[in-house]
């Protein structure tokens, strides 16, 4: 009974009430050397807002490490706020809600003596502050893939039975055709999706499924998992 009970939790909830449980409030130091060097001197805007760059993606994979680290067990797993914090999806993605989060961040927020959220500026640098910038702004709204989810159960349920084939000694290649539109219309479903921020562009478990897509063997059955995550975590 217990076993079943917690397979049915996601990891990313059981990785969080662990580290809650154990009050465990030190900031978790970031690794932004993927990243481009932005100077010393604090900049007032994201500069990696525009999606057609290639760091665009890595700065929000670092980013949504350096969040969960750092400010999930206030604002939210996924940024999808519990009521602790301000929702921080909302923050509009243009200069004005760049300079508020850039105070937020650095000096944190304290009311009447009492600190109700750490400042950040000691222990992360200004690389992990905008990487974790643009993971929140690229959070896809609530209701952004609600017009689409049959559609995406449909292809997650295709994509199982070509890695299935797969598996059972079916060729990849005579699957690539297949491969290549649902990356297209995963891509395409992905960029319907509206972020509450205004951010350009949502980052999603269709976008990321989108990208695994490459066609080799292995790619199917990835692509299958990541769309089961985001299905799942949208319930
Ligand atoms: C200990 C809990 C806690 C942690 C950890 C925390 N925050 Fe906060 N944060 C808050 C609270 C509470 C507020 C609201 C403060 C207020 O009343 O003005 C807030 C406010 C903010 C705001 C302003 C939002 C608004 O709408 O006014 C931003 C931006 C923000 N936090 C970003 C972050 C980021 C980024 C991290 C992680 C690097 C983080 N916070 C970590 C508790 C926290």
């Amino acid at each position: 009974m217990k076993t079943s009970l917690l397979l049915s939790i996601p990891l990313s909830v059981l990785i969080f009430t662990n580290a809650f449980a154990h009050g465990d409030v030190t900031p978790q130091a970031m690794d932004t050397s993927s990243l481009p060097d932005v100077g010393e001197e604090w900049l007032e805007e994201n500069p990696w807002r525009d999606p057609s760059t290639e760091v665009w993606m890595q700065a929000i994979t670092v980013g949504a490490s350096g969040y969960n680290q750092n400010c999930a067990r206030c604002h939210g797993l996924e940024v999808v706020s519990g009521g602790i914090a301000p929702d921080l999806r909302y923050l509009s993605a243009d200069d004005d809600g760049d300079s508020w989060y850039i105070e937020r961040f650095r000096v944190g927020a304290t009311q009447n003596g009492i600190t109700k959220m750490p400042g950040f500026e000691q222990i992360l640098d200004q690389r992990a502050a905008w990487a974790i910038r643009t993971y929140i702004e690229t959070r896809p709204a609530d209701d952004a893939f609600d017009a689409h989810n049959e559609r995406l159960v449909a292809i997650r349920d295709e994509l199982t039975a070509m890695a299935l084939s797969i598996s059972e000694g079916a060729d990849a290649s005579s699957l690539v055709d297949g491969a290549s539109s649902f990356k297209a219309e995963l891509s395409e479903i992905n960029a319907t999706a509206k972020t509450a921020s205004n951010a350009p562009l949502a980052e999603s478990a269709a976008s990321r499924a989108a990208a695994a897509l490459d066609g080799s063997s292995s790619s199917f059955a990835s692509a299958a998992e990541l769309l089961t995550i985001g299905l799942s975590a949208a319930k």
